[in-house]
């Protein structure tokens, strides 16, 4: 069967599609690699570029993994997305068990972004400048060493230092459980409107999309809710987007998902300004997904674990080429 690629079909809709991947398998598997570049237009470091990889001791950078990963989209004319500069999570224990003041929680900052969003200037087009600082509630993720250390300063001086090391690069907020209105979203955008009021260089909200397959998307909820993004003058991206489905697995648990998929991806492409839609893996040979719920879902992802396309992949392409 001669199908057209999910890259082409996205390419002639203008949408960034992309996956989260890692270069150790990419140069491992032959099958993951081929796949990876035929359907996609856009890569992310699943884990590659967070803190504790880039400068796993204090002052002491490594970009050698994430280079190979720079490499690879260079080769093969993938624009590469920039994941995560400041995040609660994947810190290392130098920086998580010191005992830091906050003058140096702000050094420390400052130097990560300009070493790292600096080295990177010329190579990632978007930045996830700040990951998951908001509580489920609404209010601050007040567990974060970073809100510990500085307060929520910290968000306008990542941004600002962000801006200043890549000018270039489009500088994202991204959170998950915000895809529709709520309290999470809903001081979201107080927040964004808020930074934007005070001209901190913000240009985009990542909604990461980390939803089974049972939540089922309101599509005229989720539209007006990226619309409100939207309307601050922020282009919205979908960063992070898996559907697990819950075991035991039925066929018509995957047609489920196809449905689903097919769905959002069409809420992407009906909203206003989505710009990228961005898949966390592409197969379900890799993914964070059993892990992560305890073995209860599984199969997230629009590939199988041989990397060929399942029904999801087939209704996603369905849905782009409408
Ligand atoms: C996850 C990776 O997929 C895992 O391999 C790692 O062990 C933990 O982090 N939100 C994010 C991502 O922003 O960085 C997370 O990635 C998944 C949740």
């Amino acid at each position: 069967m001669s199908r057209q690629t999910l890259r082409q079909l996205a390419e002639r809709r203008g949408l960034l599609i992309g996956a989260a991947c890692s270069p150790g398998t990419i140069e491992a598997e032959a099958d993951y690699r081929r796949v990876l570049a035929r359907e996609f237009n856009c890569i992310v470091a699943e884990n590659g570029m967070k803190f504790m990889y880039l400068q796993p001791g204090f002052r002491q950078f490594d970009f050698s993994e994430a280079r190979r990963l720079v490499d690879f989209a260079r080769r093969h004319r993938m624009k590469l997305r920039g994941h995560t500069l400041v995040w609660h999570n994947q810190l290392p224990p130098w920086l998580k068990e010191g005992a830091w003041s906050r003058t140096q929680m702000l050094d420390i900052l400052q130097e990560h972004i300009f070493t790292v969003a600096g080295h990177f200037r010329d190579e990632l087009f978007a930045w996830d400048v700040v990951n998951e600082a908001l509580a489920d509630s609404g209010g601050w993720r007040e567990d974060s060493p970073w809100y510990k250390g500085i307060g929520p300063e910290y968000l306008e001086r990542a941004f600002r230092w962000a801006h200043e090391a890549a000018p270039d690069a489009q500088l994202f907020y991204n959170d998950y459980g915000m895809e529709l209105a709520g309290a999470k979203s809903d001081a979201c955008h107080r927040l964004l409107a808020r930074l934007l009021r005070k001209g901190v260089p913000l240009h985009g909200v990542g909604f990461q999309f980390h939803l089974g397959v049972e939540n089922r998307l309101d599509r005229r909820a989720c539209i007006a809710n990226i619309r409100r993004f939207n309307r601050l003058g922020l282009t919205a991206s979908f960063t992070e987007l898996d559907m697990g489905i819950k075991k035991p697995i039925t066929p018509q648990g995957r047609q489920e998902q196809a449905h689903e998929y097919a769905s959002r991806i069409r809420i992407a492409l009906d909203a206003p300004d989505v710009s990228a839609v961005l898949f966390w893996g592409f197969t379900d040979r890799h993914s964070w997904t059993p892990a992560f719920t305890k073995g209860e879902y599984d199969e997230g992802l629009p590939f199988d674990r041989n990397c060929r396309p399942k029904p999801a992949c087939h209704a996603i392409a369905r849905a782009l080429e409408e």
